[in-house]
C-alpha cells in the first residue's frame, strides 16, 4: 500500500489524537492543544510544524516539532504498530528536517525514553548523537531521557 507524507492541517486533529492515545510514547495532548499549534503557525507565524503520513485518506503516522532561535526540537514523531518497518517514520523525520532546514536552523535536538532502542537507531540513521541524559525524566514508567542533538543541515541524508 503506498502512502504520501503532507503537512498535518486541523482536519487531521481528530485521527492524530486516535494515533497518540494507541502509543504510549506519543504525547498526550489533547485537542485544543493539537489545534492551537497548527493554527498559530497560520496566524503568528509562530514557528511550528506538523506532518502526517496518509494512505488512502487514512493517517498512518506523524511528526511535530518546533523552532525557537535556530534549534529544532523534534516533539513527536509515532507511526501505527501495524504500520512500522516500511520507512513511514524515517519519511516524516525528513521531512521535518527538510523543513527545518528550509528555516535555517543550525541544530535539530530531542529527547527519548533510553529503552527506546528503535527510535534512538532511527535517530541514528539522521545523524542524531547521544549528547547527555537527564535522569529519572520520564515517568509512567520513571525512566531517563537520552538527550540527542546534531548540527544542521544534514544535507547527506537528505537528498
Ligand atoms: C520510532 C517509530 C516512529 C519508527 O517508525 P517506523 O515507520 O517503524 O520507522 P522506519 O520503518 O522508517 O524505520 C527506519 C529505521 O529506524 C530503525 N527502527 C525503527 N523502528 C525500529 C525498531 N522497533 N527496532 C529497531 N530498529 C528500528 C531501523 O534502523 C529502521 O531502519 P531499517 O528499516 O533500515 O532497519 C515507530 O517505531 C513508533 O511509532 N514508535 C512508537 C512511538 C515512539 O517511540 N516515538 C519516538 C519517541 S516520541
Amino acid at each position: 500500500m503506498s502512502w504520501t507524507i503532507r503537512r498535518m492541517i486541523v482536519g487531521d486533529v481528530d485521527l492524530v489524537l486516535k494515533i497518540a492515545e494507541e502509543i504510549p510514547e506519543a504525547p498526550h495532548w489533547n485537542h485544543k492543544a493539537y489545534e492551537s499549534f497548527i493554527e498559530s503557525e497560520i496566524d503568528t507565524g509562530l514557528q511550528r510544524v506538523g506532518f502526517v503520513a496518509e494512505s488512502q485518506e487514512r493517517l498512518l503516522g506523524f511528526s511535530i516539532g518546533k523552532l525557537v532561535a535556530g534549534v529544532c526540537e523534534l516533539e513527536s514523531i509515532a507511526v501505527l504498530s501495524s504500520e512500522r518497518g516500511r520507512g513511514i517514520g524515517r519519511a516524516l523525520l525528513h521531512a521535518f528536517m527538510q523543513w527545518a532546514n528550509i528555516h535555517q536552523a543550525v541544530r535539530l535536538e530531542l529527547e527519548v525514553r533510553a529503552s527506546n532502542s528503535g527510535a534512538i537507531r532511527l535517530y541514528g540513521f539522521f545523524e542524531l548523537r547521544r549528547e547527555g541524559l537527564r535522569k529519572n525524566y520520564y515517568s509512567s514508567p520513571k525512566e531517563d531521557a537520552v538527550l540527542m542533538g546534531t548540527a544542521l543541515p544534514v544535507s547527506g541524508k537528505l537528498t
